[in-house]
């Protein structure tokens, strides 16, 4: 007998720990913790060399990774609230701090990092929103109407507000 594939499960996660992993300069990636590898449900050997396009879900929108790309590989950090596709097609949402590797002499950038942790319920309802309002601009119009969306929406918030403070602002929360 096959165990039926949770579709559309939440994997709950343990608010203690991170999910790591490391890519190089393309993203491809070149490492990734256990807790990676257990919730993922992919082993190392799948993981390493592929994109971390693996784990993404369908419910993301394009421009939440257009602007992480566009920060990190001008050698700036930047924190992000992800969803992500397990192999056995559950999901698990995470509050993820993207990092720049830099090669200590050269100050090059040489890959990224990023750490993942659990978020609450209260930060999920914020983002959740924005997120499904986001997909369906892009579904419809593509991805420089939810850009534009997106924009007016951080506008609406405050002058200089940018995607990165609100997710700093979701990081005070828990
Ligand atoms: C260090 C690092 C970690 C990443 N982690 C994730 C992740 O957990 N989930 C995800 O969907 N994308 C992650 N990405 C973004 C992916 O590289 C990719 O842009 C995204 O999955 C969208 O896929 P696409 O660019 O092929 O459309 C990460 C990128 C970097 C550099």
């Amino acid at each position: 007998m096959h165990k039926p594939i949770p579709i559309d499960e939440e994997i709950i996660l343990d608010p203690k720990r991170y999910i790591v992993s490391e890519t190089d300069e393309k993203g491809k990636i070149t490492f990734a913790n256990d807790y990676f590898i257990e919730v993922s449900g992919y082993s190392l050997d799948e993981l390493i060399g592929k994109p971390h396009s693996i784990v993404r879900h369908p419910d993301m929108p394009k421009v939440v990774f257009k602007l992480l790309w566009e920060t990190i590989s001008q050698g700036k950090n930047i924190n992000a609230v992800v969803k992500n596709l397990a192999k056995d097609g559950r999901y698990y949402w995470i509050f993820t701090e993207f990092e720049t590797r830099k090669d200590t002499d050269t100050g090059e950038v040489i890959g990224y990092h990023a750490a993942r942790k659990s978020i609450s319920k209260h930060v999920l309802e914020i983002i959740a929103d924005l997120y499904a309002k986001l997909l369906e601009i892009e579904k419809k119009e593509g991805v420089e109407a939810s850009e534009k969306f997106l924009i007016k929406f951080l506008k609406e918030k405050g002058d200089d507000v940018e995607f990165a403070n609100i997710m700093e602002e979701i990081h005070k929360f828990y």
